[in-house]
């Protein structure tokens, strides 16, 4: 017997349900909020992502060659295929850009609850613009998208990487040394920080100080910190303009500063943010996104990017430990032949329904009526239209509804006309 393969999942037609519901929602707040869908291959050239990492991330990703020796990847994201697409195809697009996409990646993760081999990702693109109140408008749709397919309790973190590496600066750390630090601080390690500290032989208080502004949310201290680095200044007031406009505009008023937001991927510059599920545990990063710069790296013009991706598979996951009620999907009609002498009306009734849109089954089986009903009830249908010679002598058929019981004879011919009523 065949297994799937380690960190893949099928799904149930329930779960694919539950799955519709969560696109459906995602996909009309993009387009509510202007974007545009786009769809760009499951590989590409394994160069596009490790112009910018590097050959570490390799180790990392599915990457291999095909017949024609053509080093390939599975794609682990979509910001590089859309900048890559960008590049070719888009760049004399009016601006800003606002592109969407929905689709599988695949990263050579060790599997557990929440994180898989094979998942799929809800993102954007937003191109050729980077006022505050568009980083605000692109955090607060991340929020509303998460907010509308039903979670409860989810938490924004906004963070600047400008700001970060000043405050690194501070306090004398090599290049070398932000790199090292930099993954202890977005698994927040703060032991294993300390020690690195210390290694790079910054006294206690020092220490303290650093943790303690990397932990902080209060804009007057990391205002204190940073004093007078001019580029720092500005990402700092950018900061502070986004959080008013999310607060006044967006009434999104439980947003909150954190300093070691750090982003896993190397093409962040600025503005950061990630939303939280709590209720997910290990794995309870839902979206993560910001600036970025990838656009001239892959030979385009330079113009401002940020964007964000939303964790499909969480999103689900969470939604289902908040024990949201999905809405499921009913059968409007289970058609029963009640012989096989009206089998051919039963199939043109069926047909009827469906050219008008209904989702329409028939028994297939030619099964008796206690059995065929039986099966209609297993697959969630509202009626059942029970055709018999006896009322197709009067151009009728008997309608049950499958709740209540309750049966009534309807002519064939005002069938849809009694629907729409
Ligand atoms: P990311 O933070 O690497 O960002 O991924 C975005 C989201 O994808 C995560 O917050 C998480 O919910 C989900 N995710 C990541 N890995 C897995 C996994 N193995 N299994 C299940 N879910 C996972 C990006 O990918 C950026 N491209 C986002 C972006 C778009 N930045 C700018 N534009």
């Amino acid at each position: 017997m065949f297994k799937k393969p380690r960190g893949t999942r099928d799904f149930s037609s329930e779960e694919m349900q539950k799955r519709r519901y969560v696109e459906d929602t995602i996909r009309k707040t993009f387009q509510n909020f202007g974007y545009q869908e786009i769809q760009t291959p499951t590989f590409e050239n394994l160069e596009l992502f490790t112009m910018k990492s590097g050959e570490e991330i390799i180790e990392e990703i599915y990457s291999f060659e095909d017949k024609g020796g053509r080093k390939l990847a599975l794609r682990p994201e979509l910001t590089a295929p859309v900048i890559r697409f960008y590049v070719e195809k888009l760049q004399m697009e009016a601006k800003p850009l606002k592109l969407f996409y929905i689709g599988n990646c695949y990263r050579y993760d060790r599997p557990q609850k929440g994180r898989y081999r094979e998942f799929t990702q809800a993102g954007c693109e937003l191109i050729g613009t980077k006022t505050p109140e568009a980083l605000a408008e692109l955090i607060a749709m991340a929020y509303f998208m998460l907010k509308k397919t039903g979670l409860k309790n989810i938490n924004l973190y906004i963070g600047d990487l400008t700001l970060l590496s000043t405050i690194f600066q501070k306090f004398n750390l090599s290049k070398k040394q932000q790199e090292y630090v930099r993954p202890l601080i977005d698994k927040e390690k703060w032991g294993e920080l300390k020690d690195a500290l210390s290694d790079f032989e910054l006294n206690d208080n020092e220490i303290d100080d650093f943790i303690e502004i990397i932990q902080t949310s209060d804009l007057e201290k990391i205002r204190k910190k940073i004093q007078e680095e001019n580029s720092a200044k500005k990402q700092l007031e950018k900061l502070i303009k986004i959080k008013r406009i999310l607060v006044e505009n967006f009434q999104i008023t439980n947003s909150e500063i954190k300093m070691s937001i750090v982003r896993g991927l190397d093409y962040y510059t600025g503005t950061v943010f990630e939303i939280e599920a709590p209720v997910l545990g290990a794995e309870k990063q839902l979206c993560g996104g910001g600036t970025y710069q990838l656009i001239e790296l892959f030979g385009g013009k330079e113009t401002p990017t940020s964007g964000f991706a939303v964790g499909f598979d969480r999103t689900i996951v969470a939604l289902e430990e908040e024990e949201k009620d999905f809405p499921t999907s009913k059968l409007d009609f289970f058609v029963i032949p009640v012989n096989n002498q009206v089998l051919d009306e039963a199939t043109e009734i069926a047909q009827k329904l469906r050219f008008n849109n209904y989702s329409v089954d028939i028994d297939l089986k030619r099964r008796n009526m206690g059995k065929a009903l039986k099966y209609a009830d297993s697959k969630n249908a509202k009626k059942t239209i029970i055709v018999g010679p006896e009322e197709l002598e009067k151009q009728s058929v008997t309608i049950k509804d499958m709740e209540t019981g309750e049966q009534k004879m309807v002519k064939i011919s005002k069938i849809i006309d009694k629907l729409k009523k």
